[in-house]
C-alpha cells in the first residue's frame, strides 16, 4: 500500500515554530518513528511552501497511491485551487491539523479541503497524521 503524506506552508518548521501549538518534535523525526511502525506500508512525505508545488504532487500521485494525508497548512484556508485537487484526484485524502483549527481565529474554522475529504482529523498534535494512517488500513 502505497500512502504520501503531504505537508503545506511552513510544517518544515516544526519542532522551532510556536512550540506551545506545534510541539517541539520535528516532522522528520516523527516521520522516521512513524515508517518503523508501519513497515509494510510504503510511507512517503512530501513538503512544500509553495501552493503550486503541492498541485503538482496531488497530481503526480493522485492516480496511483493509495491515500494521500494532507496537512494543506494555511493555504487550506485559501486554495480553492488545492480544493480542486482533492476533487480531481482518485486516492482518498485525509485532511490532518495538528491543532484545533476550531479553537483558534476564525479563519482557521473554514477548510476549502473538506468537503472532498474522506475525513478530517484535528487538534491531536502529530499522532493525527497515524491516526489518518490507521483509516487507510482495513
Ligand atoms: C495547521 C493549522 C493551520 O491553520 C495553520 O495555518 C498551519 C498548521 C495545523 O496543522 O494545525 O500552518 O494546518
Amino acid at each position: 500500500m502505497k500512502i504520501i503524506i503531504i505537508n503545506g506552508p511552513n510544517l518544515n518548521l516544526l519542532g522551532k515554530r510556536e512550540p506551545t501549538i506545534y510541539g517541539n518534535a520535528s516532522f522528520e523525526e516523527y516521520f522516521n518513528s512513524l515508517k518503523k511502525q508501519y513497515p509494510n506500508i510504503q510511507l512517503e512525505y512530501f513538503q512544500s511552501n509553495i501552493e503550486g508545488e503541492l498541485i503538482d504532487k496531488m497530481h503526480e500521485v493522485g492516480f496511483d497511491y493509495h491515500g494521500i494525508i494532507l496537512n494543506a497548512a494555511a493555504y487550506t484556508h485559501t486554495s480553492v485551487g488545492i480544493g480542486d485537487a482533492v476533487k480531481a484526484i482518485e486516492p482518498p485524502v485525509v485532511e490532518v491539523h495538528i491543532s484545533n483549527v476550531y479553537a483558534r481565529e476564525e479563519f482557521r474554522q473554514h477548510s476549502y479541503i473538506s468537503p472532498n475529504a474522506a475525513g478530517v482529523i484535528v487538534g491531536f498534535g502529530l499522532k493525527g497524521y497515524q491516526l489518518a494512517l490507521e483509516s487507510f488500513i482495513k
